[in-house]
């Protein structure tokens, strides 16, 4: 089986040297040689172990009959995405590690896909190393699925760990980021929360059969996270965790966010730190299921995009499948449910209780008090009513 790679950045040279070191293992249980034939590049790499098998032009791996599997590996809904169309139109399977592209234009390619009697498929879009999305695929497909969570970005997660373990304000934790190499330079996708939009429209297209746009899906970053808030957080016994969530309620609605929670530390979701990832997943007979591991990097995200070319060679690939969403999904945020954490100033003490209803105290934090549920829709109306009365929310965190 010959294999061509697109992009021979971070993930695109850990693919390499993993088909190169693991060439007898992958042989073994595949029964036969999978071999690295081409890696497309316009940039040039004369002292790679790899340089003899640099092309330039797409089209030589797309006319060549010899090449089975394409990892597309480049990143991006651009070029990316017209080279794997046309991977599959020439019959090729591609094995991607892009969730903007399989978040974009995932329904398109998997029906081609489809057509053409090949696979796409896309481990290494989430998570990382971690088989996340194997398992909602496969082994738990047969359960129904109540709540896909997860911390899916690991460069906000170093940050949050760092300003929970050193007392370090938001801007300084970005920038030692930054500096350690985590952290993107523009870092926008990963604190605004786009990157954990894209992986989570993904996780829930799976356990939930539609795939839902970014622009529907309710998405906020940890920009506004105060130094103070991590300190009431740890107060209540909670850690504050950017989640990607994806919860179908009993009646029916199903709700996709993206926003920072407070956890209470007895869940597992809670201890995630540093540039780990992990995913819970709710089952109806399973329960709960939780998936850890490294969430980026070269040799974990290689690990995902190598085991999709081992199923394709092994013949084992079960094939990822969803519809475009539908009217009405995902259900109107404004009626998701949930408490809140909140600072508010600025107003009577007693407005507090009036408007928000029968709040706890975090004691020694002034102002900072808990809500009792409630929905996303009340909640703005509170604000407005305080707003009213001369108040002013400081910061707002839903509890998971
Ligand atoms: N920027 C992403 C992260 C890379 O920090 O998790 C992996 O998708």
């Amino acid at each position: 089986m010959n294999i061509a790679i697109l992009g021979f950045g971070t993930v695109g040279s850990g693919v390499a040297e993993m088909l190169t070191q693991n060439k007898d293992l992958l042989a073994k249980r595949a029964g036969k040689d999978i071999t690295l034939k081409y890696i497309l590049d316009i940039r040039e790499f004369p002292n790679s172990p790899f340089r003899d098998l640099f092309v330039k032009d797409f089209s030589v791996i797309e006319q060549d009959e010899t090449v089975d599997v394409v990892a597309e590996v480049i990143g991006g809904a651009g070029i990316a995405y017209e080279f794997t169309k046309r991977a599959l139109l020439a019959g090729k399977s591609v094995v991607s590690s892009n969730k903007e592209l399989v978040a974009t234009h995932g329904t398109e390619l998997l029906q081609i896909a489809k057509e053409k009697g090949v696979y796409y498929l896309f481990e290494a879009a989430v998570g990382g190393g971690i088989p996340a999305l194997s398992p909602l695929v496969d082994d738990l497909a047969h359960n129904k699925i109540s709540e896909v969570s997860g911390i899916l970005n690991g460069t906000t997660n170093y940050i949050l760990t760092q300003m929970f373990s050193l007392g370090a304000p938001f801007s300084e934790a970005l920038a030692e980021a930054q500096a350690k190499g985590y952290a993107e330079k523009d870092p926008t996708a990963d604190i605004e929360g786009i990157d954990v939009c894209r992986k989570i429209a993904i996780l829930a297209a799976l356990s939930f059969g539609e795939m839902i746009p970014a622009s529907a899906i309710h998405t906020e970053g940890i920009t506004a996270i105060r130094k103070e808030d991590v300190q009431a957080a740890e107060k209540i016994g909670c850690s504050i965790k950017l989640l990607g969530r994806a919860i179908k309620e009993a009646e029916g609605d199903l709700y996709v966010m993206v926003a920072p929670f407070l956890i209470p530390k007895s869940l597992p979701l809670a201890e995630i730190a540093g540039v780990y990832n992990g995913v819970l997943v709710r089952g109806n007979f399973v329960g709960d299921v939780m998936l850890y591991g490294r969430g980026a990097g070269s040799h974990p995200t290689a690990s995902a995009v190598v085991a999709d070319i081992d199923h394709i060679a092994r013949g084992t690939v079960a094939r990822p499948a969803w519809s475009a969403a539908k009217d009405g999904t995902p259900s109107d945020f404004s009626s998701f449910f949930c408490r809140r954490y909140v600072v508010a100033e600025g107003a009577e003490q007693s407005a507090i209780g009036i408007i928000f209803g029968e709040t706890e105290p975090i004691s020694g934090e002034e102002n900072a008090f808990l809500t009792p549920m409630m929905s996303e829709s009340t909640w703005t109306d509170s604000v407005e009513r305080f707003a009213a009365c001369g108040g002013k929310i400081i910061s707002h965190i839903r509890l998971y």
